[in-house]
């Protein structure tokens, strides 16, 4: 893919439904009583993977276009593969999935591509372990056998690392144990599975303890099958908010973003550093906060009191980073991320790979196990790598808008795992 610098960025885009969000309205409709119809379901091909799982588990799912209709088959009704579930490129396929399989009287095989099968799986087969369900992988790797029990043992669990493909797995797999399951918070992670089970009905208790947040689920809740709206998708806006923010005389408009309050720092770090972003038509649509987002190009006078993110925020902004390191070659004084060593164990090691790729790109750049520094740089066209990973691909994608000269992003199609329109998209709105 060849991309050439732009002047700027005008128009309306209508972005894809919320990935995260998609892939808990399909399992949650297969886990309820009755028929779900889900409006704006993400184009990504993360989230066709869940949906074909779920098929190859008996559950009847029906298309028309982004719209999708699931009939549910209950906590229990699913029914044994015949073959292994292939989650694609998609974790939270995987690791929700394991968690809803740990509670069938059955046994299931989970793969996945060559970049899943990297990624560490110890963190669900601990505590599914726990709570009865047997699973074995291969050095904590998938492929990832899960060994169903019903009922499960309920546990406390509290997971060492701040993730919500952790905490939503050990809560589904709580649907199906003999009492309460919770899960202790000591970071927040997006809360989209605590909003839409209650969506579906499901009583689930929050706590703020002071030890964190603690989130419990009975093993008797039953879900109702109810009809949803995924809003646009945060993550694949903070692109074209990045790009739009960054070239003057930009004006684009970004309608229905999903502006949940654990997704939304990007939103908010943006307008930190100087970035226009307003926000219209605020609104909650199936338990979930959107609005409009209308960004102006250009006006970068930043109000931020550092220029180093570290902390609680980075769980808020984990998908945003390599797009953030872009926006910090934009701005003076440059972009810091550190406490963000989860990382290196996403698609691709996106520490690794946005440091090569800037670099190339002749930004000054340092590298640290947790993290990176970025300063502010004029970056030149080169031939960058997508390393395979999605959200690589795009953010340079915008870091070529900003370069003198043409860049070339080889394996550029894995853009599709979360935005298969992403390319064309860019090329409508770029002038
Ligand atoms: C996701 C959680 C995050 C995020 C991923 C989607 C989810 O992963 O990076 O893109 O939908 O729960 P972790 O929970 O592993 O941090």
């Amino acid at each position: 893919m060849k991309i050439q610098p732009a002047q700027n960025l005008l128009g309306t885009i209508n972005l894809p439904g919320d990935k995260s969000i998609s892939h808990r309205a399909a399992l949650f409709s297969a886990l309820a009583v009755g028929e779900t119809r889900i409006e704006n379901f993400a184009t990504s091909a993360d989230c066709a993977s869940t949906l074909s799982c779920l098929e190859q588990l008996g559950v009847r799912v029906k298309r028309d276009g982004s719209n999708i209709t699931i009939r549910g088959a209950g906590k229990t009704g699913f029914q044994k593969s015949a073959d292994p579930l292939d989650c694609g490129n998609s974790g939270t396929t995987m690791r929700l999935l394991a968690g809803i399989l740990a509670g069938q009287r059955f046994d299931s095989v989970l793969v996945g591509d060559e970049s899943l099968s990297k990624r560490p799986m110890r963190r669900v087969i601990e505590p599914l372990t726990e709570m009865n369900a047997a699973l074995e992988a291969t050095d904590n790797h998938a492929p990832l056998k899960v060994f169903g029990r019903n009922p499960l043992r309920a546990i406390s669990f509290e997971p060492q690392v701040a993730s919500a493909q952790v905490k939503s797995c050990v809560l589904l797999a709580g649907l199906n144990a003999d009492g309460r399951t919770s899960v202790l918070e000591k970071t927040p992670t997006r809360d989209h599975t605590e909003r839409m089970l209650r969506w579906f009905g499901v009583p689930i208790d929050e706590d703020e303890t002071e030890n964190g947040r603690l989130i419990s689920v009975s093993g008797d809740a039953v879900l109702t099958a109810r009809d949803l709206l995924v809003p646009s998708d945060v993550s694949s806006a903070a692109f074209f908010l990045v790009a739009a923010a960054c070239l003057k005389d930009s004006e684009l408009v970004l309608p229905n973003v999903g502006l949940n309050p654990t997704r939304n720092a990007i939103v908010e770090v943006l307008k930190d550093f100087g970035a226009e972003i307003e926000i219209l038509n605020e609104k909650e649509i199936a338990g979930e906060p959107l609005g409009d987002l209308r960004v102006s190009g250009g006006k970068l006078e930043s109000k931020a009191a550092s220029n180093i993110l570290r902390g609680k925020i980075i769980a808020n902004l984990i998908d945003e980073i390599p797009i953030l390191a872009v926006f910090g070659t934009q701005i003076e004084g440059g972009i810091e991320i550190r406490e963000a060593a989860e990382l290196r164990v996403k698609e691709s090691d996106r520490i690794k790979s946005v440091v090569e790729n800037l670099r190339k790109m002749n930004a000054e750049v340092e590298e640290f196990e947790d993290g990176l520094r970025v300063g502010k740089s004029a970056l030149k066209g080169a031939r960058v790598d997508s390393f395979g990973d999605h959200r690589i691909a795009m953010a340079f994608a915008v870091a070529a808008l900003f370069a003198s000269g043409e860049t070339e992003i080889s394996d550029a199609e894995s853009a599709a795992v979360s935005f298969p329109a992403f390319f064309e998209t860019l090329q409508a709105v770029a002038q």
